[in-house]
């Protein structure tokens, strides 16, 4: 069994994880910056950067000491280099690679989005193993972006759909700041519009075309932009949780609506949904229930690891691993996605 060491610095998460081949977590963890970036109500880029440089080498070395291991344990690295803050990924690139130079490692550099569509793999001594087999359909749904991607092996990815203006989690973080509810948003407006009455506030279902499987975001933002100046919700705790709940209704209603459609169309063995956004709780009552109704093999990415971690990278680094792709010194860091991530 090969065990691999990763880095994930690709935002405002500085993480490091340690993976075993078969998806087993045995190291997993992630600083966040909240705290500072809550201050400016989202991500200072430069802030970004200076404390993934502050936090990282301490958190690798507290990864192997804290489950006994010395860098002879480790075979592989992995690290993220696309998409993302490019000052954020430099950090966790120059450290990888001077790492592997320094051991004579091969280290493997990875498309986060990768990470997270692989992340309903990965199982802990708390979280079983999960079944997924392919084909499967998957649904991402973080700050930075929303996808339905076919999934027919590990490195092969086809797009099916996205969103064609804002992401999800990033339509959510926007109205939490106009409701000054704190960041990043999701979570809070997630916390808030628990226990609320739905259906005090209305908002337009989006459809950009007959049959249209894309997302769009931008609509509901506005509606929801309007609705609090109009309402000067911000005055009003309970104005804020009725809003944000039936806002919050209206984001993954239409991330269902479009579930729905694309899994209609085409057979798929499973359904698994990953990302930030993935923990929602109404999303996942919602998927949870339309699975039960379909008889669809649902997949729910473990809420741990949700969000932005290392874990995923080393699984994605891992399989890359079994395919050799193995990374050279000159490779470089990117805001986007390469041509040949997805097809
Ligand atoms: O996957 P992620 O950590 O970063 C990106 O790759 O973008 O996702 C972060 C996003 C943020 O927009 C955050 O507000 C959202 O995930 N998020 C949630 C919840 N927890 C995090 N959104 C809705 N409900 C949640 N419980
Ligand atoms: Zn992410």
């Amino acid at each position: 069994m090969k065990i691999i060491l990763a880095v994930e610095t690709s935002c405002d998460d500085t993480s490091v994880a340690i993976v075993k081949s078969n998806g087993f977590v045995l190291f997993n963890k992630v600083i966040n910056q909240d705290s500072i970036h809550k201050l400016y109500g989202g991500v200072v880029p430069e802030l970004a950067s200076r404390n993934h440089a502050y936090h990282l080498l301490p958190i690798i070395q507290q990864s192997l000491k804290q489950i006994n291991f010395t860098w002879e344990d480790i075979q592989y690295l992995a690290v993220t280099n696309r998409p993302g803050l490019v000052g954020s990924l430099l950090v966790g690139l120059v450290t990888v690679k001077t790492i592997s130079a320094l051991l004579n490692k091969p280290f493997v550099a990875v498309n986060h989005i990768e990470g997270h569509i692989l992340s309903a793999f990965l199982w802990d001594k708390k979280i079983k193993q999960k079944k997924i087999e392919f084909p499967f359909l998957s649904l991402i749904v973080s700050g930075g972006h929303t996808y339905l991607l076919e999934v027919t092996n590990f490195g092969e990815y086809k797009i099916i759909s996205k969103t064609i203006d804002d992401a999800a989690g990033e339509t959510l973080d926007k109205i939490a700041r106009t409701l000054e509810l704190g960041y990043p948003g999701g979570a809070q407006i997630d916390k808030i519009s628990k226990s609320v009455t739905l259906g005090q506030h209305k908002f337009p279902k989006i459809k950009i075309k007959k049959n249209n499987i894309n997302f769009s975001f931008s609509g509901l933002k506005t509606s929801a932009l309007q609705l609090i100046q109009k309402t000067q919700a911000c005055t009003n705790k309970q104005l804020t949780a009725s809003l944000c709940a039936d806002f919050q209704e209206a984001v993954m209603d239409q991330i269902m609506d479009r579930l729905n459609t694309v899994a209609s169309q085409k057979k798929f063995k499973y359904i698994v949904i990953s990302g930030g956004v993935s923990a929602n709780s109404r999303l996942r009552k919602k998927a949870q229930d339309w699975a039960a109704l379909k008889n669809i093999n649902l997949v729910l990415t473990p809420l741990e690891y949700c969000t932005d971690n290392a874990a995923m990278i080393g699984l994605a680094g891992i399989k890359l691993f079994n395919k050799p792709q193995t990374s050279d010194y000159n490779i470089n860091c990117y805001p986007y996605s390469l041509p040949e991530d997805f097809t």
